[in-house]
């Protein structure tokens, strides 16, 4: 007996009855993308590893542990993305887009990979809409992209979220690496009492202590030294320029010196979106500033910000929320015929509708005209199209507007003009 395949663990098919929901996000994501400026990009599923190494930074989860790395038959080492945003960085350097005026604003909607303990809302292949403006400093970008993912929540109905806010500061030579012995030197007389994974972190990624969710070590980070508080003049002025736009733009934000995102490159702002259920699987977008990222990459220094949320997570809590789809896919017309005899009327009429752009289907002939009127309403049809023999002989069609409960007797010829008038999902 052949063996019964499943999807690999944490991959899902996204079948056509949830299909409405990723058409609803799909939506609302390409007109906020035109609303604020975003021109699509579309990069490969797979980069050279290093990239990542590089990109996201050797001592983050990432990299560590979560990559699907694999060398292919030329024995490079490839990555499949695990994020877009050093990619996307990469293709700005590669194609020249500096020589475009500057902010080059990019979206994508993109398929990541992260080799990760599958559980609800984290899954090892998932699904990111992405925003990066690349190319200008201004904190008022900062706030236009926390503003977008406020508007996609929002707008898509989500209600109780929160986006919570940050400042890391600059890397060497500014104020990150105050920042940073100052946390050593508070972490270092507490290492006894911390969790195992963040005795293994403190000296090689401090900053990652902030957002351990271990119990034991909540009290300690609630009361570690705040980034804010070492910002040099630069960063803090930044800061305050992103709050003021915030502001501005209306967008309601706080605070909390504990987030400071799992990826390497951000300097300055950092920001994520929590939903009303709190978990550690439960942020629905996050990003920041990463102006030194595509220095990093081999091209010249470029500041960029930008953000990623998850589209499955996004789905996850409209069903939670109870947030219904717009209702899809639903055809204009279904053709019921009877007998085998009226099936030449039948497929001359679908080519009719379909050609005038009406969507229209044709069952098989070996059903009762009950059974096919009961499947036009399975289907959600809008109108079911009897041809029967008196229709074959007048040449008519009896058109039944399920909706309304109503019927019409049309002339073959007229029936697309006709769906159309009544403006039946107009084309
Ligand atoms: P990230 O925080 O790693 O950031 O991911 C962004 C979002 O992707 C998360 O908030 C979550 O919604 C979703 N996500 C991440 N991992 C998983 C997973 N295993 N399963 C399901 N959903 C997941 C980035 O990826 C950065 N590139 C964001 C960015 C863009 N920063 C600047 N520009």
């Amino acid at each position: 007996m052949s063996p019964m395949y499943q999807a690999p663990r944490g991959t899902q098919d996204i079948l056509p009855d949830d299909q409405p929901y990723w058409r609803m996000v799909r939506d609302k994501v390409e007109e906020l993308a035109r609303r604020y400026g975003y021109a699509w990009i579309e990069t490969p599923m797979f980069e050279a590893t290093d990239l990542f190494v590089r990109g996201v930074g050797d001592v983050t989860d990432i990299v560590e542990k979560e990559m699907y790395t694999f060398r292919d038959k030329g024995d490079n080492s490839l990555t499949l993305r695990p994020e877009g945003t050093a990619p996307i960085c990469r293709a700005y350097v590669q194609h020249g887009l500096r020589n475009r005026p500057q902010p080059v604003k990019l979206c994508a909607w993109l398929s990541a990979f992260r080799f990760a303990a599958p559980q609800t809302g984290r899954l090892r292949e998932f699904h990111q809409f992405d925003c990066e403006a690349i190319g200008d400093m201004d904190p008022a970008l900062d706030a236009e992209l926390i503003d977008i993912l406020w508007h996609l929540y929002t707008e898509l109905g989500l209600s109780a979220i929160a986006v919570v806010l940050n400042s890391i500061g600059h890397p060497a030579p500014n104020c990150r690496p105050t920042y940073v012995q100052a946390l050593l030197a508070y972490y270092t007389p507490r290492e006894a009492m911390l969790c195992r994974e963040c005795q293994a972190r403190l000296h090689r990624n401090p900053l990652r202590l902030l957002d351990c969710k271990e119990p034991g070590c909540q009290p300690i980070a609630d009361a570690a030294p705040r980034s804010v508080d070492y910002l040099c003049e630069e960063c803090a002025a930044h800061f305050a320029d992103v709050r003021h736009w915030l502001e501005t733009f209306g967008v309601p934000y706080q605070v909390s010196h504990r987030l400071v995102r799992g990826l390497d490159y951000y300097t300055k702002t950092v920001f994520e979106v929590m939903p009303a259920r709190e978990g550690a699987q439960s942020t629905l977008g996050g990003g920041g500033r990463y102006d030194g990222l595509i220095e990093e990459l081999g091209g010249p220094p470029t500041p960029g910000v930008g953000f990623a949320t998850g589209i499955e997570r996004i789905i996850l809590n409209l069903k939670e929320q109870g947030i219904p789809p717009p209702a899809v896919g639903r055809p204009d017309a279904y053709i019921a015929h009877p007998k085998p005899e009226q099936r030449g009327d039948a497929v001359r009429l679908l080519g009719q509708l379909r050609a005038a752009g009406i969507s229209a289907v044709l069952t098989p002939p070996d059903k009762s005209l009950k059974a096919q009127l009961r499947h036009a309403n399975n289907l959600n049809a809008r109108t079911a199209l009897v041809i029967g023999e008196d229709e074959v002989r007048d040449g008519s069609v009896q058109v039944k507007f399920l909706d309304e409960h109503r019927n019409e007797v049309v002339p073959q010829a007229e029936v697309a003009a006709r769906l159309v008038d009544q403006a039946v999902n107009p084309p």
